[in-house]
C-alpha cells in the first residue's frame, strides 16, 4: 500500500499581504511534503489566513471555523491554525473562544510555520503573536499564478490612523535590503514571471528603517530609488506597486513611473475622506487640496495614468456637507477603481471609543450613493479604452467563458479576448478594444507574437 501525504488547505481572506504570505505558508507545507487541496473536508492541516479590517471581516472566520472545529470533535488528528491579523489581534483569547485549535499564529510569524508545527506535533497548544524581527524567507512560496507574482518591500505600518487595526496587527515597519528584494525579482524572472506587485501598507515608507542616509542628509534608499534599482530585472516586463500615501507621496517617484517603462501607469492611493476635518480626526496627516495636487502633477506627467483609491463612508462625526465632500473628490478626478467602506468601529482603535458614530441606516445610504456615482465616473474613464489598441499580459482563460483569455493593461483595466491559453498564457498581446464597461473590456488580437 502506498501512503498518501496529508493534504493541507489554505483560506486566505484580506488583502494582498495576506494572500503573499498564504503563498509563503503553502510553499512551506509543500517543502515539509504535504499535498495542497482546495476543499477543507478533505485535508488533515487546515489553516485560515485571518483579516480583521472590518468586523464583516472577522465574523466571516469564526464562522468558517466553527464548522472545523465541529469536524475535529470527530477527528481529533485534525491540526488548526488560524494565522493572520485576527490571529494577532485576539491571541490567547482565541483559543479561549475556540479550544480546537493548534496553532494560533500572527502575520510576522508567517515564515515560521514549520517551526511552529513542529511544537504542535509535540502536542502543544500554541500562540505565536510577539513582535518579532521577521525573518527573510528560505522557502519558494506556492504563487497562485505563473504570470504574475508579489513581492514584499517592506512589513507593518507606523501610522496612526484612528480607524486602523493594521499598526496593530502588523507591526512596526521592517523594510527589506534592495538586495534581497532585486534578488526575489531575478529568480522570478527566471523562473518565467512577467509582472510584479511591490507590496507595502505604506509603501512610501520604505527603507526608512534601513541605513542609506548621504551626507547632505538624504535617504538613498527611498522606494524611488528602490525602482530604479530594480527596473531593469531580465524578464521582468511589468513593475507595479501599491499602496501609496498621499501623506508621503512624492514628486520624484512620479517622474520615476514616467521614465521607468517597466512601471506601469498605474497609481493606488487611498484619500480615505474628501472633507479636510474628517481628514484630521483621521489623522491622516494631509488635505484633500493635497491629494488633488498629487493627482494633477500625476496627470500633467502621465496624462493616461489610472487612479484607484480607497474611501470610507460614515467615519464618526461625519455630516452630511462632510459626506458630499467626498461624493465632489470622487465626482472631479474620475476614479478608474475606487475601493469603498462604510466605517466599522475596530477594537483598540481611537475613532471605535467616539461617542459621535454614525448610524448604520445612514452609512448604509451614503455607501450605496457613492458606489452609483463610483460606477458612473468609471464608466467614463473606460470609454477612453475604445478603439484603442492596448497592450494585455495574459493571465488566465476567462472564468466565465473558456473560447477567452484575460489580462490586464497597464492601467490595470482587466480586459477579455478570445484565444487560447496554452498559447497565450505569459504573452504581452496587442488588443485592440472593441467593448468597454465600468471595470472591464473585451477587444480583438492585433497582434499575437510578444510586443517585446
Ligand atoms: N495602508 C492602506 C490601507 C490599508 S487597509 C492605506 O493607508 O490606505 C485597506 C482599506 O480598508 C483602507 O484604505 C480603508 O479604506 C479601509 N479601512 C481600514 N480600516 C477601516 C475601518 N475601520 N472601517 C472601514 N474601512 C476601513
Ligand atoms: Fe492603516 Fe493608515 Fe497604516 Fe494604511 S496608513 S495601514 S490606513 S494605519
Ligand atoms: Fe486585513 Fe490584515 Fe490586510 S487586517 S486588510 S489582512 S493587513
Amino acid at each position: 500500500m502506498t501512503i498518501i501525504p496529508p493534504r493541507y488547505h489554505i483560506t486566505t481572506f484580506g488583502c494582498q499581504m495576506n494572500k503573499a504570505d498564504s503563498e509563503r505558508m503553502a510553499g512551506i507545507l509543500d517543502q515539509m511534503g504535504y499535498i495542497p487541496s482546495e476543499n477543507p473536508n478533505d485535508a488533515k492541516i487546515i489553516l485560515y489566513n485571518t483579516c480583521t479590517i472590518r468586523d464583516n471581516a472577522e465574523q466571516k472566520v469564526y464562522s468558517y471555523l466553527g464548522r472545523q472545529a465541529k469536524r475535529k470533535q470527530q477527528q481529533p488528528d485534525l491540526t488548526l491554525i488560524v494565522a493572520g491579523c485576527v490571529a494577532q489581534q485576539e491571541g490567547e483569547a482565541l483559543l479561549r473562544r475556540v479550544p480546537e485549535l493548534d496553532l494560533v499564529m500572527g502575520p510576522q510569524h508567517a515564515n515560521r510555520l514549520q517551526d511552529l508545527l513542529e511544537q504542535v506535533f509535540n502536542g502543544n497548544q500554541v500562540v505565536a503573536t510577539e513582535p518579532i524581527h521577521i525573518v527573510e524567507d528560505i522557502t519558494k512560496p506556492r504563487r497562485d499564478s505563473q504570470v504574475t507574482a508579489w513581492v514584499n518591500v517592506i512589513y507593518g505600518c507606523n501610522e496612526h490612523c484612528t480607524y486602523c487595526v493594521v499598526p496593530g496587527v502588523r507591526g512596526l515597519e521592517q523594510s527589506r535590503t534592495p538586495e534581497a528584494i532585486r534578488t526575489e525579482m531575478e529568480q522570478l524572472g527566471q523562473q518565467g514571471y512577467k509582472e510584479v506587485t511591490l507590496l507595502g501598507q505604506n509603501i512610501d515608507a520604505y527603507g526608512r528603517d534601513l541605513p542609506g542616509v548621504t551626507a547632505a542628509g538624504r535617504n538613498q534608499n527611498t522606494f524611488t530609488d528602490l525602482l530604479y534599482y530594480v527596473h531593469n530585472i531580465p524578464g521582468i516586463e511589468r513593475i507595479r506597486f501599491a499602496t501609496s500615501h498621499p501623506r508621503y507621496f512624492t514628486e520624484r517617484l512620479i517622474k520615476a513611473c514616467a521614465e521607468l517603462p517597466k512601471v506601469c501607469e498605474h497609481f493606488h492611493i487611498p484619500f480615505q475622506s474628501g472633507d479636510n476635518q474628517v481628514l484630521k480626526a483621521m489623522a491622516r496627516g494631509y488635505t484633500h487640496e493635497k491629494y488633488r495636487q498629487i493627482i494633477d502633477k500625476i496627470r500633467a506627467l502621465m496624462p493616461d495614468a489610472s487612479i484607484s483609491a480607497d474611501a470610507i463612508v460614515g467615519f464618526p462625526g461625519e455630516t452630511e456637507a462632510q459626506f458630499e465632500n467626498t461624493l465632489k473628490l470622487v465626482e472631479d478626478i474620475g476614479f478608474d477603481q475606487l475601493n469603498t467602506a462604510a466605517y466599522s468601529p475596530r477594537p483598540g482603535t481611537p475613532a471605535a471609543l467616539w461617542e459621535n458614530q454614525v448610524s448604520e441606516e445612514i452609512k448604509a445610504d451614503r455607501l450605496q450613493r457613492l458606489n452609483h456615482l463610483v460606477a458612473v465616473k468609471a464608466a467614463e474613464r473606460s470609454q477612453r479604452y475604445m478603439s484603442r489598441t492596448e497592450e494585455i499580459l495574459v493571465e488566465y482563460t476567462n472564468l466565465k467563458n473558456a473560447a477567452q483569455v484575460m489580462g490586464r493593461t497597464r492601467g490595470n483595466r482587466l480586459t477579455f479576448f478570445a484565444g487560447d491559453i496554452n498559447q497565450l498564457q505569459g504573452k504581452l498581446v496587442k488588443v485592440k478594444i472593441t467593448e468597454v464597461r465600468p471595470f472591464s473590456l473585451t477587444g480583438e488580437v492585433m497582434q499575437f507574437a510578444e510586443v517585446r
